[in-house]
This record gives structure tokens, C-alpha cells and sequence, in this order.
């Protein structure tokens, strides 16, 4: 099924709006106040750099549920200022998961852009999720990626991922190794439909799971990749200066010196 006409239009119509609505959200989120975060576009490089495509009709650009909370679980373990999360602002109306590959095709090109870009920041550790309407997002957005910036990612999370039947459990041409895809047993999107039931939204219980894998995969990556400073370890060395992390406002990634 294709989107009509009618959505077409609205899509075009409605995106300045929604990009012109955008606030900030610096350090520890609050996804009480607010479904927001653009904290690499704004800051640029940190050492943790978090992807998220929310599900369809999900508030902001990070949703109401598992997004912000994966942020947040990952700034407790990192500490705050060595995360920067982005939400991929797409307008995800249900009739957008009709899309061939199941999101629409600016969405995965603007999820591009920005793994693209984080791949730019020398030693920083990507990771990456989608709900949803945003797995697909993320699935189609990841494997159209080069390999070079496909090799920067440390790790993606999936929850009720929409394409996990279409693409036999995997996100295609990349490491299953490096892929966690989470689906509720009875959740029918996970099966290749697109009928919601109650378990499809049930989906928060998995956020201390899903955050501990991704922890495990961004310190594995760190072993292969060492940060440069030698810092990025868990928790956060206590009363660490990070002096490493006065890159606001920079649209290029800083490079930082080079490891004594
Ligand atoms: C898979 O990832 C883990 C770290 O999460 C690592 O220890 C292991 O060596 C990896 N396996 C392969 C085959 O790359």
C-alpha cells in the first residue's frame, strides 16, 4: 500500500512547523517536561553519542517512553555531559509506516545525516534505537549506511521492530553482533503485521535490558577504539575534570588532542 496523495502533501506541509517547535534539552533530560533532545546537533562530538527514532504518533523527537529512558539510563551510567542524545525528527503518522521498507523514506535519510556526522567524531562511541515505526526507520536508515560509518556503530537496539519478520531477524548488512531487536511475545508487528495490540506498547520493561547490552557493546568498542583520554570507563571516574567536554556550539566534530 502507498501513502496517498493527501499525506504527500501534509508531510511537505507540516515538517517546517515541527522542526520550528524544537527545544533544547542540555544534561540530564526530563521526559516529563518534554520530548525533546537535540544534544549532538547542538554540542557536537561527546564520547556517547545516542540515535533515537521514536514510534508512530510518538511525542517530540525522542517519544514518551522508551527513548528518553534509554537516554537517561545511559547519562546515569556515563554521566551526563559524556552523552549526547538526538532524537531523528520525522513526522511518524501511522499511515507513514505504509512506506516501502516500513518508514518514510526523508525519516531514513535524516537518520543518515546524523550517524553519518557522528561518524566524523574521531573516538566517540554510536549507538542507536528505534520503537516501532523508528526500528524500521532504523533499519532502512542503517543499511543504506557506507561501511566505514556502519563500523563506527557500537550497538542498536530494536523494540517492537516492524521489519523484524522482513528482514529475517537481522538488520540487513550489518553485525548481528552488534544488533539487539526486542519484541514482545504476541506482538504482531514483530510478525509482519501491522495490527497494534496491548503488548506492542508494553515495551519500557525492556529499557534496563536493552541499556545494559548497550553499555556492554559501547565498552567493547572502547576497547577497540580507546577514548582518547583514556576516560570513557563506567561510572565516570569520580571528580574527573572533563575538559574534554567544552564542545558546545561546534557544527564540525572537535578533534580532540592526541592521546599521551
Ligand atoms: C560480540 O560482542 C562481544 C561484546 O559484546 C565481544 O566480546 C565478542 O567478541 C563479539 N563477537 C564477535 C564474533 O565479534
Amino acid at each position: 500500500m502507498w501513502p496517498s496523495a493527501n499525506l504527500m502533501l501534509l508531510v511537505l506541509a507540516a515538517f517546517p512547523t515541527w522542526s520550528a517547535e524544537s527545544s533544547h534539552l542540555d544534561a540530564r533530560q526530563s521526559w516529563t517536561s518534554s520530548y525533546w533532545s537535540q544534544e549532538f546537533s547542538k554540542y557536537g562530538c561527546r564520547p556517547v553519542i545516542f540515535i533515537f527514532a521514536r514510534a508512530t504518533i510518538e511525542p517530540g523527537n525522542m517519544g514518551n517512553t522508551v527513548g528518553p529512558r534509554i537516554s537517561n539510563a545511559l547519562k546515569a551510567a556515563f554521566g551526563v555531559t559524556y552523552v549526547a542524545t538526538e532524537g531523528v525528527d520525522y513526522l511518524s503518522l501511522p499511515d507513514t509506516n505504509f512506506f516501502p521498507g516500513g518508514a518514510p523514506p526523508f525519516g531514513v535519510g535524516l537518520m543518515q545525516v546524523l550517524l553519518s556526522a557522528a561518524a566524523k567524531c574521531p573516538n566517540s562511541k554510536i549507538v542507536a534505537s528505534g520503537y516501532s515505526q523508528g526500528a524500521a526507520l532504523t533499519h532502512r536508515a542503517i543499511q543504506g549506511l557506507s561501511d566505514p560509518v556502519k563500523d563506527r556503530i557500537a550497538g542498536v537496539v530494536t523494540f517492537g521492530d516492524t521489519q523484524t519478520w522482513q528482514d529475517g531477524g537481522q538488520i540487513r548488512g550489518f553485525d548481528a553482533n552488534k544488533t539487539l531487536i526486542i519484541c514482545n511475545i504476541g506482538d504482531l508487528v514483530c510478525i509482519g503485521t501491522l495490527y497494534v495490540m496491548p503488548v506492542h506498547l508494553d515495551y519500557v520493561k525492556w529499557v534496563p535490558t536493552a541499556v545494559a547490552w548497550l553499555i556492554q557493546k559501547l565498552l567493547y568498542a572502547d576497547e577497540i577504539n580507546p577514548w582518547w583520554d583514556g576516560t570513557f570507563s563506567l561510572p565516570p571516574p569520580p571528580g574527573s575534570p572533563r575538559t574534554d567536554l567544552q564542545l558546545a556550539n561546534t557544527d564540525d566534530c572537535v578533534v580532540p588532542p592526541t592521546r599521551q
